[in-house]
């Protein structure tokens, strides 16, 4: 793996997922293969999990950590992405000297940066990303992008196998429901858009059924819904579920519009009621009782904390297969 920017890096999921297993078994067996080698973490954008599970599983690799917060008022100067453009606005640097400068520092660059919401088209070219990978020279890890959070979604993938593997309970072939929660913010697409990429490879290689639920209006790009079903009604959705994996994200077709708050879509313990037993995920942050009831956050049905502690062991087989190549 050279670079990690989608599920498209990844030539074996399955050897992937038991990688993350493995690390967790066992997290300071590959300690030799980061040794003397830095990565730099560059955030565009707040994060509390993303951050400090990356920097420990580089750490459990043996690696160097840099931090660096871009922007105007944060550790670095604003950074232009686009070519060709008289810079007499507020971006101080060029990607193009940005890049390449970390990469002269840096093994590994990963990187958090968030979809403005304003113009889709821009947001789904993934600029941030594509303009490193172009100019740093090194490896690049995305740490969720415009559209994307690959390391969320490996996390998750792991989280469901190491359920059905504590609990003889969940079929081999569970039932996972990504459902629309309500919000009153403008959240991007890339944890559902991401999700739903890697929950339609396990289900075409018969790991999983997919089902995909969210009042309308909230149509997820036709690129990353795929085959999945996807049912307008909540209660018939989470019928026989195993998983339901709860997450909000604004209009993609009315691109970064708030349509609607209802809560009847926050999910509730009468709502899991009507699962197989089904497990409770969200990748965090989650706001309590606009999203998500207490009473099943605290409840044993919640894998939200072993799913955010999982991220430590997706980034680290991510990143031990970009120190494999070097
Ligand atoms: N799930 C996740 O990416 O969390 P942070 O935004 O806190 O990194």
């Amino acid at each position: 793996m050279t670079n990690f920017l989608s599920l498209a890096d990844v030539t074996n999921l399955d050897a992937l997922i038991q990688s993350g297993l493995d690390a967790k078994a066992n997290p300071f067996a590959d300690q030799h293969l980061g040794k003397n080698k830095t990565i730099g973490l560059i955030f565009f954008n707040s994060s509390l999990r993303t951050r400090l599970s990356t920097q420990k599983a580089a750490q459990n690799l043996g690696m160097n950590v840099i931090t660096l917060n871009v922007g105007a008022g944060q550790d670095s100067w604003g950074l232009e992405m686009e070519e060709g453009v008289i810079m007499n606005g507020d971006k101080a640097e060029h990607i193009r000297e940005a890049a390449a400068v970390i990469g002269r520092y840096c093994d590994v660059i990963a990187i958090r940066a968030f979809a403005e919401l304003k113009d889709r088209d821009k947001d789904y070219r993934e600029q941030v990303m594509h303009q490193f990978a172009k100019y740093a020279g090194v490896p690049i890890v995305n740490l969720e992008s415009a559209t994307r959070h690959p390391l969320q979604s490996l996390a998750d993938c792991i989280t469901i196998q190491e359920a059905q593997l504590k609990s003889s309970l969940i079929p081999a072939r569970p039932k996972v429901v990504l459902t629309w929660l309500p919000h009153f913010k403008p959240l991007p697409q890339a944890v559902a858009n991401s999700f739903c990429e890697w929950m339609n490879v396990r289900a075409n290689a018969g790991h999983v059924e997919f089902v995909v639920t969210h009042p309308e209006g909230y149509e997820l790009a036709p690129e990353f819904v795929g085959n999945a079903r996807v049912i307008y009604n909540q209660d018939e959705a989470f019928a026989g579920a195993d998983f339901i994996y709860g997450k909000n994200w604004s209009s993609y077709t009315h691109y970064g519009q708030v349509l609607t708050q209802d809560p009847s879509w926050a999910v509730t313990m009468a709502d899991l009621r009507l699962t197989n037993n089904g497990k409770f995920m969200h990748c965090l942050p989650v706001r309590r009782n606009l999203k998500v009831a207490d009473e099943v956050l605290d409840s044993p049905q919640s894998l939200v904390i072993e799913q955010a502690a999982n991220r430590e062991w997706s980034a680290q087989a991510v990143l031990k297969e970009i120190l494999k190549t070097m």
